[in-house]
């Protein structure tokens, strides 16, 4: 079977006692899937220590949902990429639409910490998407390959294959319940994968996200180039998280 990654995106969103319930259950639930499924749970980073507590021995990996460009400084409010790795995170998502949109994000910035992640280890789950108007105009595909182009690390000789992620979300599709056409997401992941190829010399996973749930879950994760889903809203309940993972199996 083909290794395809799960991601949790939990945003501003969760707390102690969720930490707990959801981290217990998903501890035992992970061990009925498939070791080709890779799962990250992504809570917000004062949680980070509580959530790989509550995770055990499970297999389930921790990552963040962003971190600054720098390792130390005058930042105030702002987490580094050597810190998040020292809570115990091993993934990290970064220029996701939100973070674009209220933090104005920049492809720049967002490549920064994609190399700032790297230093530390961190994999980073480099995130891409069209607006709507970018979608109905026909223009899609030019953007998102733009964007990724402009936002993924330059150093592409790390030791592993799987040294960065990139998620397409198209931003429509986020918290709407509305997905693309599964040949629209298909001919996006071939040439977000082309680009990559291209610029990296590496085949680098490109996974989905926008809406993704335990009904559309297996008719993406089974789309052509599609390696996994990064889920948000449907991702803050252990079992629907796992069913969405359950899936792809
Ligand atoms: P959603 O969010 O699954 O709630 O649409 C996905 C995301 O923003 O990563």
């Amino acid at each position: 079977m083909e290794r395809k990654i799960i991601v949790a995106n939990w945003k501003m969103n969760g707390s102690m006692p969720l930490v707990e319930s959801f981290g217990h259950a998903m501890g035992k639930l992970a061990d009925t899937l498939p070791e080709a499924m890779e799962l990250v749970v992504c809570p917000p980073a004062v949680y980070l220590r509580g959530m790989a507590q509550a995770l055990g021995e499970s297999r389930v990996r921790l990552g963040a949902q962003n971190c600054h460009a720098e390792a130390v400084g005058a930042h105030t409010g702002e987490i580094s990429a050597p810190m998040l790795k020292e809570a115990g995170a091993e993934y990290v998502i970064l220029g996701h639409s939100e973070r674009r949109e209220q933090q104005g994000e920049t492809n720049a910035q967002v490549r920064a910490k994609a190399e700032a992640a790297l230093k530390s280890s961190l994999i980073p789950i480099i995130c891409v998407g069209e607006s709507l108007a970018e979608r109905e105009s026909g223009t899609a595909i030019d953007v998102v390959v733009k964007q990724t182009k402009a936002s993924i690390p330059t150093n592409h000789q790390p030791p592993t294959a799987n040294h960065f992620i990139v998620a397409y979300e198209p931003i429509w599709a986020i918290g709407s319940g509305r997905i693309p056409e599964m040949g629209e997401i298909a001919s996006m992941h071939r040439a977000v994968a082309d680009a990559l190829l291209s610029t990296t010399g590496k085949n680098i996973p490109v996974i989905y996200g926008g809406s993704v749930n335990e009904a559309n879950a297996r008719a993406i994760l089974t789309c052509d180039g599609v390696h996994g889903a990064l889920v948000g809203g449907a991702s803050l309940k252990a079992e629907s998280f796992v069913a969405i993972a359950a899936a792809a199996a």
